[in-house]
């Protein structure tokens, strides 16, 4: 309280007595008081939160239990077609590194700070948006700044992906690309005309390629005809005249070839 006595100004301190430094602290605001806008953490908040936690795990555990996890097949040091890249939960940042401006010289800007800005701003979010609103479209620049971040990372993931696959199709694939199954092994093409010919001898047994290339995933690259072709004519290292047999059966041979993709 401040007091003025003439030309000398005096102030004076004032303590209230009626409250305590060491007194009990003020109880809590009852409930009641914000109808509709609060609830006691336990149990209301505790058992709803649980019940998300429980639907959540829950999904989770279907989810595993009904889809093979979608995991790369095993290594194979033979395999030199092979174009790694990381798994798909990562893809966007992957993608994001073929860009001009974040990779070569740059790649720091697509590997530490495009990323430690986006992690920071996540950390730091309860500090830079003090909103009390809490419906999203309210908050424009929140709602807004999370969005672009899922769009983004949706389409490069998507990028990413679809990139991948158009080089796993235009690959080299030194006769066929030695993975993979054989398609339609019970094709009489294979085991009665493959496998009594002499082909096998360089081919392997199960198209694996032993002196000659393996010819899994050759139909990828050549058709029956081109096939009937390197029998007659052989090609490179191949010698012509390694068929033995009808032209018929020569045929189906090659049409089942073809059909290794
Ligand atoms: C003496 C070993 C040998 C025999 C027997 C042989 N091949 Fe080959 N074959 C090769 C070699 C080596 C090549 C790779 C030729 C090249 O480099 O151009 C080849 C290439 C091929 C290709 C092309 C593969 C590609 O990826 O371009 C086909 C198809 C093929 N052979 C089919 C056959 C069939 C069918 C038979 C049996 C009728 C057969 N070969 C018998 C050694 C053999």
């Amino acid at each position: 309280m401040a007091q003025d006595n003439g030309n000398n100004k005096e102030i004076i301190y004032v303590g209230d007595s009626k409250v305590r430094a060491n007194g009990p602290k003020p109880a809590p605001k009852d409930y009641s008081e914000f109808p509709g806008r609060t609830e006691p953490f336990f149990p209301n908040f505790l058992l709803k939160e649980w019940m998300v936690a429980v639907v959540v795990l829950v999904g989770f555990m279907t989810l595993v239990m009904a889809e093979e996890p979608p995991l790369e097949k095993m290594a194979d040091p033979n395999d030199t077609s092979y174009i790694p890249v990381p798994d798909w939960y990562f893809l966007f940042l992957y993608q994001l590194l073929k860009f001009k401006w974040a990779s070569g010289p740059f790649v720091v800007i697509g590997t530490v700070v495009i990323p430690g800005i986006a992690l920071t701003a996540l950390l730091l979010a309860p500090w830079l948006d003090r909103s009390k609103e809490r419906r999203p479209l309210k908050r424009p620049v929140a709602t807004g700044l999370m969005l672009l971040t899922l769009v983004a990372m949706v389409i490069l993931t998507w990028e990413a992906v679809d990139e991948h696959e158009k080089q796993m199709a235009s690959a080299p694939s030194g006769g066929g690309d030695g993975g993979g199954e054989i398609v339609a092994a019970d094709d009489p093409a294979y085991t009665e005309i493959y496998k009594n010919q002499s082909c096998a001898q360089c081919h392997g047994e199960n198209l694996e390629g032993v002196n000659g290339p393996s010819l899994l995933g050759v139909g990828k690259k050549l058709k029956a005809e081109d096939i009937i072709q390197i029998i007659d004519n052989g090609r490179g290292a191949m010698p012509p005249g390694t068929f033995q047999g009808t032209d018929e059966e020569k045929k189906k041979l090659a049409e089942w070839l073809a059909k290794q993709k």
